[in-house]
């Protein structure tokens, strides 16, 4: 029977970096949604053994990825999320590769949403779904975030969690450490309190 984890947050992290920087402002917004009173499944994405997208096409009829390595798994997390945080680098302008390859990897979402016409998310779950997209850069200009920005809404509507609130910082090249921006780490917490306050709200 199927039965859905309220209140229940998935963190995607995308860095192989495990203590780095984006890692710090993601246990900082986990910390914050935690303290809302949700629980948090993280997934390292770059720690996982999943393939890309190998163009089958079997989802545009059926539930499943047809690869079967593990990704359904996280479909059925992401399904029953009622909230969402990216956290990420830039890398080569865009999102790194393999957390890139597991958002094409949830091509079954798009198929049963634009294709079939029936979302895998109700409406009313989809009401309470929200993301929250954390990420950082080296360089020092705003254009880095275009191309990441735009993915993860691509993605955000494909899943149906809506693209709610963002967390970018550039220049972490001469930043270095990201303790050294005490404002982004408060903000990191805050807005994964706002994410998690939102969602309890919501489930009241
Ligand atoms: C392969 C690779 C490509 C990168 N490409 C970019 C880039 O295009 N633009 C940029 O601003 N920073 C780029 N960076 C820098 C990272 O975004 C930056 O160092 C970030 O702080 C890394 O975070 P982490 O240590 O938490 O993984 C790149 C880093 C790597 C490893």
């Amino acid at each position: 029977m199927y039965s859905p984890m309220t209140k229940n947050v998935v963190a995607l992290f995308g860095s192989n970096l495990l203590g780095g920087n984006t890692d710090k402002l993601l246990m900082e917004a986990i910390r914050g949604v935690e303290d809302a009173g949700c629980t948090v499944q993280r997934i390292n994405v770059a720690r996982e053994n999943l393939a890309g997208c190998s163009q089958i096409y079997s989802c545009m009829f059926e539930d499943r990825c047809s690869n079967e390595d593990g990704v359904n798994k996280y479909h059925t997390m992401l399904k029953e999320a009622d909230g969402l945080i990216i956290a990420t680098p830039v890398m080569t302008y865009g999102i790194p590769g393999q957390l890139k390859s597991f958002m094409d990897r949830c091509q079954p979402f798009y198929m049963a949403k634009y294709f079939r016409k029936k979302s895998f998310i109700t409406k009313e779950h989809a009401k309470i779904r929200r993301t929250l997209f954390i990420c950082i850069a080296g360089m020092n200009t705003p254009d880095v975030f275009i191309g990441p920005v735009l993915t993860t809404k691509a993605y955000c509507e494909i899943i149906d969690a809506k693209y709610g609130d963002e967390l970018l910082q550039n220049d972490m090249d001469t930043i270095l450490k990201i303790e050294n921006k005490p404002d982004i780490m408060k903000a990191a917490y805050e807005k994964g309190r706002a994410l998690g306050e939102a969602i309890a709200k919501a489930r009241e």
